[in-house]
């Protein structure tokens, strides 16, 4: 039997005088095969011309859909409404900038993690455009393609206990990140500098480690082995000094 969806939907404009935080309902048909996103469409056209959400890929590639569907951080384009029940609550993602309505800019926060933690390979070799590409062990290059797999979807931020505390902690993408140049034997960041780099209370040792990131990461990241081998590399290095 075709359902009526409510979609109580968290709605601010920070760029409009005197807005006010608030909940909007709006009514929609379930169809087959519907999803967040489409159904966000809908109302957009035919109900709320002004609401403000985010898409690119439609195909939970970009990661700019994401949002906190019924209290959990997930794509809204890779989410059915038939798994969800009839009452549908939708609220921007914690912890990043808000834009407006479902809208925030994830992009800000995920260029400061690159800058901050020198996300490129460093190397004292010189570059030779006509040299071969430098060979790589395939299950190595499997695990750093696995890291590499993240779309700065920023749910595993928006899921995590200690990102909403401390507003500078890297969270499971800063720390994914980190530990795909650490395994990446092209970078020759020395254990020292790695420490120096991740070894604070916004890095490695502010993570509790009770793995929310992990049950909210949209692509299934294998978070839980990267961050063991940061701890495991990162515990040796004073007894190496
Ligand atoms: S394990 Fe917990 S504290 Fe650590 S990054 Fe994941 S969600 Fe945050
Ligand atoms: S680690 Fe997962 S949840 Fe976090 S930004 Fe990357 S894809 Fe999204
Ligand atoms: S629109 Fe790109 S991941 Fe959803």
């Amino acid at each position: 039997m075709e359902r009526t969806l409510k979609f109580n939907i968290f709605r601010y404009n920070p760029n409009v005088k005197n807005d006010k935080p608030r909940v909007e309902t709006f009514e929609l048909n379930e169809t087959p095969r519907l999803n967040v996103f489409t159904a966000l469409n809908r109302i957009r056209e035919e109900q709320a011309p002004d609401l403000m959400f985010d898409f690119v890929c439609r195909a939970g590639i970009c990661g700019s859909c994401a949002m906190m569907i019924n209290g959990r951080p997930t794509l809204g384009c890779r989410t059915l409404t038939s798994d969800l029940p009839e009452n549908i609550e939708l609220y921007p993602l914690p912890f990043f900038k808000m834009l407006g309505d479902l809208s925030v800019d994830t992009g800000i926060w995920f260029r400061g993690i690159s800058e901050q933690l020198e996300s490129w390979i460093h190397t004292q070799k010189e570059f030779v455009p006509e040299a071969e590409e430098e060979r790589m062990d395939n299950a190595l290059a499997n695990k750093i393609y696995e890291s590499e797999r993240c779309i700065e979807c920023g749910c595993c931020l928006a899921g995590c206990a200690t990102a909403q505390v401390y507003p500078h902690f890297l969270g499971a993408a800063g720390l994914n990140r980190i530990g795909r140049f650490m395994m990446d034997p092209r970078d020759q960041r020395t254990d020292e500098e790695w420490f120096e780099l991740v070894s604070t209370d916004d890095g490695v040792f502010g993570c509790i480690g009770m793995m929310a990131c992990d049950d909210v990461c949209p692509k299934d990241l294998p978070l839980l082995e990267v961050f063991s081998y940061i701890r495991r590399k990162m515990s040796v290095v004073p007894f190496t000094k």
